[in-house]
């Protein structure tokens, strides 16, 4: 058992401030917390909108330990929903497809796509009972381009949109709305989702861990801007004549890769002719599950996985590499012999960006339950 370092204070001067302390990674109350004022308050990416375009189309998700239903309603609006029905806590929705009302599997009580009840088999509703008391209990969603987010909580909490920032406004460009699912991978990781984004969120690892992506970008040019709760990290690909990425992008107008991570736990990188999402979501304080999403232009013509064959072995092959990094530095994290490190200002601001972030989160709770 790991017991959470409560002493640590996060300095925003980058040059004097120690990581995160070890415990961080590894304490179950600090797993605890992050779903309570982390994954409960941030938007969540829960589905692309190609899975929820006809009236009464759902998919059922799981945000921050709880069971949710995503849907398009009668009036053509996506609403969200805990999936937890009113009467004893079963669930009105499993998978995904298309309903004109949801069914809880457990008794039969049914919902309307607005939520509201609307039928109680064998129920004979007393005196005082008050169906509109009990609707389905919604959760925000939102859309942006072909992604679609829910949020559990608004306490405090920002638009899609401002969330996002400056996102949307430099990626204006882009045809986003054109974009269309393609393929999703996972990749399960033997450690805390932080060590997962705190490697994403540097280029300082690329010489060492990505000998092939060091090869492809011009390193010293490699620089991250931080915004409220987004960065962006820029690497201008070199011009080589044999590069993966400038053979890729000749087709496109705009030859930039644009990569930007949004707080807490999503990375959108974005390149002429396709986008990638990457969904990082904890599976137990040790334990990772990051989603790769895939969304190409026209991804239904003839031949697309033979053109991307090489972006999806080359993401492959940086995604392996990391992965090992990441499970060795778990382990390091669990030995005796380290506690907390420091950040290079030059490299690592990006990193420095994320843990004010937690600590904003979190503070309150760090400080106030000593
Ligand atoms: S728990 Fe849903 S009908 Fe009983
Ligand atoms: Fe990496």
């Amino acid at each position: 058992m790991f017991s959470l370092d409560r002493t640590f204070r996060f300095d925003t001067d980058i040059s004097q401030a120690w990581t995160l302390p070890a415990s961080w990674y590894l304490s179950d109350q600090m797993a605890q917390w992050e779903d309570q004022r982390i994954f409960s308050h941030h938007w969540q990416w829960v589905a692309h909108i190609d899975e929820l375009r006809e009236v009464g189309s759902f998919v059922t998700r799981q945000v921050a330990g709880e069971p949710l239903v995503i849907l398009r309603d009668e009036d053509q609006q996506l609403r969200g929903f805990f999936n937890v029905c009113r009467h004893r806590a079963g669930r009105v929705a499993r998978g995904c497809g298309k309903r004109q009302l949801l069914q809880c599997v457990y008794h039969g009580w049914t919902y309307r796509l607005d939520g509201s009840l609307h039928k109680t088999p064998e129920f004979q509703a007393p005196a005082g009972f008050s169906r509109e008391a009990m609707a389905l209990r919604p959760v925000e969603v939102a859309q942006w381009g072909p992604f679609v987010f829910a949020r559990l909580s608004k306490e405090g909490g920002l638009s899609l949109e401002e969330w996002l920032d400056p996102i949307p406004a430099q990626t204006k460009h882009l045809p986003l709305e054109k974009m269309r699912f393609f393929k999703r991978v996972d990749y399960e990781i033997q450690c805390n989702w932080k060590v997962y984004v705190d490697n994403y969120l540097e280029g300082y690892h690329i010489p060492l861990a990505h000998p092939g992506l060091f090869r492809e970008i011009d390193y010293k040019q490699y620089d991250v801007e931080c915004f409220r709760y987004v960065s962006r990290q820029h690497a201008p690909v070199r011009p080589r004549e044999d590069s993966l990425y400038v053979r890729h992008l000749a087709a496109g107008e705009n030859p930039e890769a644009l990569y930007y991570w949004a707080f807490p736990n999503l990375m959108f990188n974005f390149y002429p002719d396709n986008l990638q999402l990457n969904v990082i979501l904890p599976l137990g304080k040790e334990k990772t599950l990051t989603i790769f999403l895939w969304y190409l232009l026209e991804p239904d013509r003839p031949g697309v996985e033979r053109e991307f064959a090489a972006s999806f072995a080359f993401s492959d092959q940086v995604q392996k590499e990391d992965i090992q990094i990441c499970e060795e530095v778990q382990v390091g994290l669990r030995s005796r012999s380290y506690t907390q490190g420091r950040y290079v200002p030059e490299r690592e601001r990006g990193v420095h960006h994320f843990h004010g972030l937690l600590w904003e989160s979190l503070k309150h709770k760090i400080i106030s339950e000593e």
